[in-house]
C-alpha cells in the first residue's frame, strides 16, 4: 500500500524528515525537462534530482565534469515547472562550488532565483563542509552527496563502490555526520555497501537516498533514463530498468518513416480541408496570374 503523504501543493522539505521518522520510503527520480517533471509528478514521486547526469544522458557528453551552470539552469527551470508537488533539487555542476564559499552562494542562489528548484545538491564532504554551511547560512537548503561521487571519479579510482574496507566505511560515516552538522537536510549514499550504509542512515536524523546502496536508505533515487531504458551504455550493477523506452522509441520511428515513405501518413483526418467555392476562386486566381505572366 502507498504510504504517499497527501499533501496539497508542494510537498515541505520538512516532510522528508518526518517521512524518515515515520520510516515511510523517500522516492527521487531525476529528470532533466517540463515532460519528465510532469511525469514524474502525476507518477507520485516525491523528489526530483535535476542531476548532472544529464551531461551524459541529455547532452550525450562522456562525464558529468562538463556540465556547466547555465546547461543546468535551463533543464532545472523545465523540470521545475513540470513538477509542482515533488521538491525539486538542483544538481551543482563541477567548478560551480569548488573554488569559494562566494562562488557556490552565487550559483546556489541562481538555482533558486533562475531555476526555481527548491534546493540544491552538493558531491562530497571535506573541503565541501564549508560550502554546504555558506548555502545554508544563504538561504539555501543543501542535499549532500557521499560515496561514488561522479564529479571525482578520477580521484576515487574509477566508478566504483566506496567504503569497502573498515577505515573508509568508518570515513564515509563520519563525512555524513559532517555533512548533517554543516546543515544538509537531507544525503545521497551512491554505491555504498548496503551495510555500511545502513549504518550511515542510523547515524544521521537527516533522511539519506541511496543509489546502488541497500534498501535500509530512508529513500532511493534513480537516473530517469536508466530506470526507463533510455540509454544505450552499459549500466551499472545497482539500475533497475521498468520499461524498454529505446526500443519503443524507435520502434514507433521506423513506422512513421515508413508511413512516410509509402504515403500511408498523412491521412485526410489528419489534413485540413478549404471550402469547395474558396478554393475554386484560388486557382482561378492562379489561372489569370498565368496568363497575365
Ligand atoms: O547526477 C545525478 O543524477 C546524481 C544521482 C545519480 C544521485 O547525482
Amino acid at each position: 500500500m502507498s504510504t504517499r503523504p497527501e499533501t496539497a501543493g508542494k510537498l515541505p522539505l520538512t516532510e522528508l524528515l518526518e517521512m524518515k521518522r515515520r520510516r515511510d520510503p523517500i522516492v527521487m527520480v531525476t529528470a532533466y525537462d517540463y515532460p519528465s517533471g510532469r511525469l514524474a509528478d502525476a507518477a507520485g514521486v516525491d523528489a526530483i534530482l535535476v542531476g548532472d547526469s544529464a551531461a551524459m544522458t541529455v547532452l550525450g557528453l562522456e562525464s558529468t565534469v562538463p556540465a556547466t551552470m547555465d546547461e543546468m539552469i535551463v533543464l532545472s527551470r523545465a523540470a521545475a515547472r513540470g513538477a509542482k508537488r515533488p521538491l525539486v533539487i538542483g544538481d551543482m555542476p563541477f567548478g560551480s562550488f569548488q573554488v569559494s564559499d562566494e562562488d557556490a552562494v552565487r550559483n546556489g542562489i541562481r538555482f533558486v532565483k533562475e531555476a526555481a528548484v527548491d534546493a540544491v545538491k552538493l558531491e562530497g564532504a571535506g573541503p565541501t563542509l564549508g560550502r554546504v554551511r555558506a548555502l545554508v547560512g544563504g538561504g539555501v537548503p543543501v542535499m549532500g552527496h557521499l560515496g561514488l561521487t561522479p564529479q571525482s571519479a578520477t580521484m576515487l579510482g574509477g566508478f566504483r563502490a566506496q567504503g569497502r574496507t573498515a577505515d573508509k566505511a568508518r570515513l564515509l560515516l563520519d563525512d555524513a555526520v559532517a555533512l548533517e552538522e554543516a546543515g544538509c537536510f537531507s544525503l545521497v549514499l551512491e554505491a555504498v555497501p548496503a551495510a555500511v550504509a545502513s549504518r550511515i542512515t542510523e547515524a544521521v536524523q537527516i533522511p539519506t537516498i541511496g543509489i546502488g546502496s541497500g534498501r535500509s536508505c530512508d529513500g532511493q533515487v534513480l537516473v530517469w533514463h536508466d530506470l526507463l531504458g533510455l540509454y544505450d551504455r552499459r549500466a551499472a550493477r545497482f539500475v533497475k530498468r521498468y520499461a524498454d523506452l529505446s526500443n519503443e522509441i524507435r520502434n514507433a520511428l521506423e513506422r512513421y518513416a515508413a508511413d512516410v515513405r509509402s504515403g500511408a501518413f498523412p491521412e485526410d483526418q489528419h489534413t485540413y480541408a478549404i471550402p469547395d467555392e474558396e478554393l475554386a476562386r484560388f486557382e482561378a486566381g492562379l489561372t489569370e496570374a498565368r496568363v497575365e505572366a
